[in-house]
Order: structure tokens, then sequence, then C-alpha cells
């Protein structure tokens, strides 16, 4: 027995060695209804394009060969899916049965199952298409497929049964009355035969409404060869939603992220409120972490044990230590080592390290920026292409100036240095460790350790001149009034 990496992922037993599933994914069609520029694949929920959510059930269902069948803006569908699966390219877009047979290059010899599913139902778990392909492999079947239940499922192919046993599918285009008042549906997840597929595609046409080759139209055909056609219930009708509009897009982002959000409560995060917290795939949360609502925790990002994260934090690709507070802020591709504190109001952008116990606070922006532990920037400054030293303290309004228009520069802050408030560093400049700047000062250049720098004008100290100018203003207008 072999295990595909995916599979252990999913905690699924593995499949025989023998007997490798392939897939087929669809994601060549106009996606109309999406009424976008963007192809309907690459529509984002959770942190991944819509496509990339099959692809991964697929993964972790034990699938070997994976092939996305691209078309419509298919050089941008390859390029947001990435290297990691095969492609077919279907030139025209003739229907779903047509979809498939642009696979058949690649599969055409395929002895083992093959799973055929649009890349348009992002909540598809890993555990229904295993179940397809273990029936399909235990039973011998021609085809199983998924069916599931719905009061309304107009706009969805009707699943007939004659005795029990499912005879065809007819497209809602297609359908009589009594067909269209079925309740059962076909969510279009099939784990075929392959030998099967290929010759029930061979006999399918396009004498429907809508002109196409359906691949719904396999069914009607194996079964009137009297092969056997396996149906299996979805877990949940929500498992097999079918993205076609935006609307549906945003019910199935919703109830994906309600899914991560259960998941790891149920590991030991407080989610405040589950409703105004977004977390994408793949974040990982520490125990006892609470998460105050409208916060986005978004790809690649990770969070250590004991945090207090939001209100209304955005974090994006970043690691974030244990027992860190990130107040109304935003985190990108940074790094915060154990009990740091950021915000309100800070934007940590790009590069940022924040060693143990920093304090970043309000209205601060870094870039670019390494804090070793202890130091803070706790008001109103821009740190940017800058290092700063263990303990050293930045006042409000501290500015590093490390753009000329042309190119960055760097400002190197050593360990306990004291930079006064409204200090402006013009970089490159380097301050010594436990130097200590006046507030107020421009700095131009580089500042010896433990030295003091002052670099502002002395103050002109006028007295009685306020007290003389107010006399002689109100004599002129008292002199106006008469
Ligand atoms: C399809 C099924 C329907 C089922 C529904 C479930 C057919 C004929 N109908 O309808 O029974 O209830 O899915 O969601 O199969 N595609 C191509 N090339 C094409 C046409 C479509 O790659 O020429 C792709 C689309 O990009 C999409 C998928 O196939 O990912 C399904 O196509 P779509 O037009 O959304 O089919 P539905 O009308 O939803
Ligand atoms: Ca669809």
């Amino acid at each position: 027995m072999s295990v595909s990496p995916g599979a252990v992922e999913a905690g699924l037993p593995s499949i025989p060695a023998t007997i490798r599933p392939a897939a087929i994914i669809m994601a060549a069609g106009k996606s109309t209804r999406m009424k976008s520029k963007t192809p309907k694949p690459l529509h984002p929920l959770c942190g991944l394009p819509m496509t990339a959510h099959v692809i991964r059930a697929c993964r972790a269902a034990g699938v070997d060969r994976i092939v996305v069948v691209v078309g419509h803006e298919g050089d941008a569908v390859k390029a947001g899916l990435g290297p990691d699966v095969e492609y077919a390219v279907q030139k025209q877009q003739r229907g779903t049965g047509d979809a498939i047979l642009a696979a058949r290059e690649l599969l055409g010899l395929w002895s083992g199952p093959i799973l055929a599913l649009a890349g348009d139902v992002p909540l598809l778990p890993a555990s229904s298409l295993r179940k397809l392909i273990e029936t399909q492999i235990e039973t011998g079947s021609a085809a199983v497929m998924l069916t599931a239940i719905m009061d309304d499922p107009t706009g969805y192919g009707r699943v007939v049964r004659e005795a029990g046993r499912v005879v065809r599918i007819v497209e809602q285009k297609d359908a009589s009355a009594d067909v269209l008042a079925l309740k059962e549906w076909n969510p279009s997840i099939y784990a075929f035969d392959g030998p099967k597929l290929w010759s029930a595609l061979d006999r399918v046409d396009s004498n429907n409404a809508a002109g196409e080759l359906y691949l719904t139209s396999t069914i009607g055909i194996l079964v009137e060869q009297g092969e056997s056609v396996v149906p299996i219930p979805a877990a949940s009708s929500q498992d097999a939603l079918g993205v076609n509009t935006r609307v549906e897009l945003a019910e199935a982002d919703g109830l994906m992220h309600a899914r991560l959000l259960r998941e790891h409560m149920l590991a030991g995060v407080s989610i405040v409120d589950p409703t105004n917290t977004y977390v994408d795939v793949d974040v990982t949360i520490g125990q006892d972490t609470v998460i105050e609502p409208g916060c986005f925790l978004l790809r690649g990002t990770s969070i250590g044990e004991e945090c207090r994260i939001g209100p209304g934090t955005r974090i994006e690709a970043s690691t974030v230590g244990p027992r860190c507070r990130i107040l109304l802020s935003q985190v990108v591709e940074s790094w915060l080592d154990e009990g740091v504190k950021v915000g309100p109001f800070a934007n940590l952008r790009p590069k940022t390290r924040l060693g143990r116990n920093v304090k970043i606070g309000d209205f601060v922006e870094t870039k670019n920026a390494v804090f070793a532990a202890g130091a803070q920037a706790s008001h109103l400054s821009y740190i940017g292409d800058a290092e700063v030293g263990e303990g050293s303290n930045l006042g409000a309004g501290t500015i590093t100036c490390n753009y000329d228009g042309y190119h960055k520069f760097k400002t190197v802050i050593g360990s306990h240095a004291f930079i006064g408030s409204h200090s402006t560093l013009v970089a490159p400049v380097t301050i010594g460790d436990g130097a200590f700047l006046a507030a107020g000062s421009a700095i131009t250049c580089s500042v010896p350790a433990d030295a003091m720098a002052i670099a502002r004008c002395r103050p002109t100290i006028k007295e009685r001149w306020a007290a003389e100018y107010h006399a002689q203003k109100r004599a002129e207008k008292a002199q106006k009034e008469v």
C-alpha cells in the first residue's frame, strides 16, 4: 500500500497502490453569469482560487493525476492555478462532455477510475471524492455519481430514477414539468471507469436545448447499455454547491469561513464573533489566542499561543509569536517575536521584524525595519530601511528619511539609544549604542556611541513682544470704531 501525502493530510486511509485514480476538472467555461473579467476558476475563496480548492480536495482524496481543462482565458487560469497539475485545452466551449473529451489525449488509456467534476464546487470535501473512488473500485460499476436533494434545485440537472434506479440526468433547459418537480439534483461529480467513460462520450450528441455535448448524457447512455450507475447521496447539499454567480460565491465563501473558524475554535482558539472574522486556509493559530471582531488573517499567516488579535486587524503572510497584542492594525509579510505589542493604528509593511517585547504604537509605519528586543516606537513615526538595537526608544514623530526619489538608504540605530521626539534621521546614518538625540533634531551625519546630538535652532526670545503687539492691535481697532 502506498499513501499519497494528500490522503495522509485528510486522515483518509490509503488506496491500494495498484489502483490509481485520475481526475478531470472542468474549468474552460465562459462563466458568463459571474459578469467578471476574472475567469471564474480564479475567483478567490478563503485565500485560494476557487478551482484550487477542488484541486486540493482531489489531492487529499489520493488522486494521482489531475488534469484541468482550460479554454476561456486559459493562459490566465493556468498561471493562476500553477504548475502542479496537468492542463488540457478545450478550444471551443461546446459543453461539459466536450470538456472531458479535451483530456482524452492525456487520459484516454487510463485504466483506473477517473473522477470528473467541475472546477466550481469549492466546498466539496476530499472525503466525498474518496467515497466515489472507493465505491467505483469496490463495485466495478461504470459510473458512481454524487446526488443531492434540495427543495428548489432550479438551474441544476435533475436525477431521474425508475424503480429507484438512476436512469438519466435531465438538464433544466430540457426538462418537462414532471422532471422539473424532482428535488434530487446532479452536483456533477462522478467517478467513472476510465474506458467506459470514453466509450460513452463517443456516443454523446448535441441534440438538446443548449446544442451542447453534455457530460450528463453519459449516465443515460451507460444505463441503456446495461452498465451499472451507482448514486451516492452527498453528505450535505452545501458540499456540492456550484458557484455560478457572485451570490453563490459569497455564500460558498461564507460557508467555508464558518467551517475553518469552527475548526480553530474546536482546537482552542476563541473567535469572539465568527460572523465577522475571516481566516484563510492554512492559517495556523495557537491555543488560547483570542481573535476579536473585524479581523482578517490571510494566507501564509501563523499566530502563536495566547495572543490577542483585533478588533479590526488585517494580517497577511506574517508570523506572530506567542503572547502578542495587535490592535486595529495592519501587518503584512512581517515577523513578530513573543510579546510584541502593535497598535492601535499601526501599519507594518513587508520585511518588518520585531524582536521580543517590541512595542509599535499608534500611527507608526514600518517597512524593511528590524527592531531588536524591547525597542519601542510608540507614536507617529515612519521607520523604513532601518535597524533598531535592543531597548532603544524612538520618540513620537521619529522619521527615517530613507528615500531621495531614486535610491533607498539605511538607518542604523544601536542599542539603548534614545531618539528624542520629532527627530529626522536623514539616511544613510548611524546612531551609536547609548546615543541620545535631542528632541526636534534633524540628523544628517552619524552620531557616535554614548554621544549626545542636538541639531536644531536655538529659540530667540523677545521679552514683552507679544504683549506690546496685542496692545497696539487693540488700540488700532478701537480707533477705527470711533
Ligand atoms: C452542470 C451540469 C448539471 C449540474 C451542474 C452542477 C452539465 C450539462 N450540466 O451544469 O447537470 O446540475 O453542473 O453544478 O454537465 N465547462 C467547460 N467547458 C464547456 C462547458 C463547461 O469546461 O464547454 C466547465 C465550466 O467551466 C464549469 C463546469 O464545466 O466549471 C460546469 O459548467 P456549467 O456551465 O457551470 O454547468 P452547469 O450549468 O452548472
Ligand atoms: Ca456550474
